[in-house]
């Protein structure tokens, strides 16, 4: 039986299928265009897919506006095509989850269509209604640009609906026993059909309760422990990943007694990456550590850099939300809500140095990492495009038309694809960095090669060491005896840094991408100097090795 803790080692791999590669020449990718690139992502590495939604919808908000949970849509392929793709993945070791957009439907989903035609319509009662505005006054507005309120009125209903995001995604009523039992069966359906799990989205969301935030209420969780027992008494080896967008304090409910959600994505400590670089100080990640309590054993945090949203700022107050914007946002078309819309690699000026530093933070801080599809080649993005689609365009294979993403007219795309001199196609793409040993794309799959050989990264306890020198961020990850030292020079500027190995005296480190053995640990503080932006990976190996001299230097003739 395969390990049913197989997500703490997995590196995930975030992608759309209408971004990925289109099979059949009309410009919007599909299941047949992801199944060729499949061998791609098995070179790469990932042992996890994450799809967004595929489902049929209007597409007012790129799928998260479902208007039927159990069908594909007809752009990306078939059912057919579907389970051939999630065949083709297994054969090649990756697993693969998606959405569950638990929270909202689209207003176009027939339960809407129903449910607002009467008040006595079966369905009136899976979606919440109020003959007043004024209801849940607490809870904030999530969609900032775009909405005033979340309340909508709706002249077929005669009555305002509730929604947390778009006026056009009203929410589902969980007080409603057999909208809960709807949303079970849905889950069954896909998990019936093989997948590996769900993302769950939006779930802090799914009660109101008059006088609260409406936000992670005791009701919200007692339901998603319901969802969490029908996977352990019936799909086990599948797992449960919460989108909440929350702090620590209250993500952390989110795992129960490791009977709620498997894994949960760390949304604070993502923009305290980019902070720790941009201001040369370890303080701002090792804070949000402090701030993160322990989580079951059976549980592990997402770590990501990017995804297909914007890079959320809701977790940054004050001083740090105006120093995000001002340090990588100054021009108002990069921002979007309480966030900024651009990918990895512009947001780090394209600098290799600085993109290589902040992936080796997620593939060593606890947790496992996600990749957004076409960071691992630096792809770039258009702040031009509207709502998030800027970071959202076809993945760019070669320097072919349209990138090798599709055949047809440029006009015909989905959306454009980046064209830039620095980040368009001809210069960025798949085909051209595995020419090239020394590419970005040869840089990330040797990455997560090595993080796979090494248990500790996934498993293993986290102690930080806070050298005086603030630019170095110093940690430990230890499992099962192993010991992993990780030390990241976060400043542009060479730096020495002492640490405090004392309780690792007589080990060895071994770097591990090159094998170079170090001198050997002692009481002393241990000195290490590092390029700008520079980074080690050690294994402490627990005695000196054998001499390591060869040939016939040194042999008695
Ligand atoms: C998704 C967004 C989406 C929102 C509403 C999220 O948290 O990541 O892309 O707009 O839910 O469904």
């Amino acid at each position: 039986m395969t390990d049913p803790l197989w997500f703490k080692d997995a590196v995930f791999y975030e992608l759309h299928v209408k971004a990925f590669h289109d099979g059949n020449g009309d410009g919007i990718g599909d299941f047949r265009g992801l199944i060729e690139k499949l061998d791609y992502l098995e070179w790469l590495g990932v042992t996890c897919l994450w799809l967004l939604p595929f489902f049929p919808s209007p597409l007012r908000d790129d799928g998260y506006d479902v208007a039927n949970y159990v069908s594909i849509a007809p752009d990306y392929g078939s059912l057919e095509d579907f389970r051939e793709f999630l065949d083709e993945a297994h054969k090649r070791g990756m697993r693969v989850i998606v959405d569950l957009v638990l929270n909202h439907t689209s207003d176009q989903h027939p339960w809407f269509q129903e449910a607002r035609s009467s008040p006595q319509s079966a369905k009136r009662d899976y979606y919440v209604w109020s003959d007043t505005d004024k209801r849940y006054q607490k809870a904030r507005i999530i969609f900032i640009d775009t909405e005033k309120s979340n309340w909508t009125w709706d002249p077929v209903a005669q009555a305002y609906y509730w929604h947390r995001f778009f006026s056009h995604q009203p929410d589902l009523n969980y007080d409603n026993p057999v909208l809960q039992q709807a949303m079970l069966d849905i889950m069954s359906f896909w998990l019936d059909q093989g997948l590996d799990g769900f993302r769950c989205d939006a779930v802090p969301y799914l009660f109101e309760r008059e006088g609260t935030i409406c936000e992670n209420l005791p009701e919200t969780h007692a339901y998603l422990k319901k969802i969490r027992k029908r996977i352990d008494e019936a799909y086990q080896g599948r797992i449960l990943l919460a989108e909440a967008n929350q702090w620590p304090a209250d993500v952390r409910p989110y795992f129960g007694e490791g009977d709620e959600f498997h894994m949960a994505f760390h949304f604070p400590l993502m923009p305290r990456l980019f902070l720790g670089v941009r201001s040369e100080d370890w303080h701002p990640i090792v804070d949000m550590f402090t701030h993160t309590p322990p989580i079951p054993d059976n549980c592990q945090w997402c770590l990501f850099l990017r995804n297909h949203d914007e890079l959320t700022l809701e977790m940054c107050a004050g001083e740090e939300r105006d120093y995000m914007y001002y340090a990588y946002a100054r021009d108002p078309l990069m921002r979007r809500n309480i966030g900024i819309a651009r990918r990895l690699a512009p947001l780090l000026d394209n600098d290799r140095r600085k993109i290589e530093l902040l992936n080796s933070l997620v593939f060593t801080l606890p947790g496992s990492p996600i990749i957004y599809y076409g960071d691992e080649i630096g792809m770039g993005d258009n702040v031009h495009l509207g709502d998030r689609n800027g970071v959202r365009t076809p993945m760019q294979w070669s320097a072919d038309r349209n990138g090798g993403f599709s055949k047809t007219d440029p006009s015909k795309l989905y959306l454009p694809a980046i064209s830039d001199s620095v980040y368009g196609f001809n210069v960025t793409n798949v085909e051209s960095q595995r020419q090239a040993p020394h590419s970005l794309l040869h840089w990330m799959r040797q990455m997560i090669a090595r993080r796979k050989q090494q248990p500790a990264f996934g498993r293993g306890a986290l102690t930080f060491l806070r050298p005086k020198n603030d630019r170095v961020l110093a940690h430990i990850r230890e499992h099962g005896g192993n010991l992993l030292l990780l030390v990241h020079n976060l400043a542009g500027s060479a730096q020495s840094v002492d640490l405090d190995l004392g309780p690792f005296e007589g080990r060895v480190p071994v770097e591990l991408l090159g094998g170079s053995r170090f001198p050997v640990i002692s009481k002393r503080p241990y000195v290490l100097s590092l390029a700008p932006y520079g980074f080690y990976w050690f294994n402490l190996e627990q005695k000196p090795g054998d001499d390591l001299s060869y040939g016939m230097e040194g042999s008695v003739l």
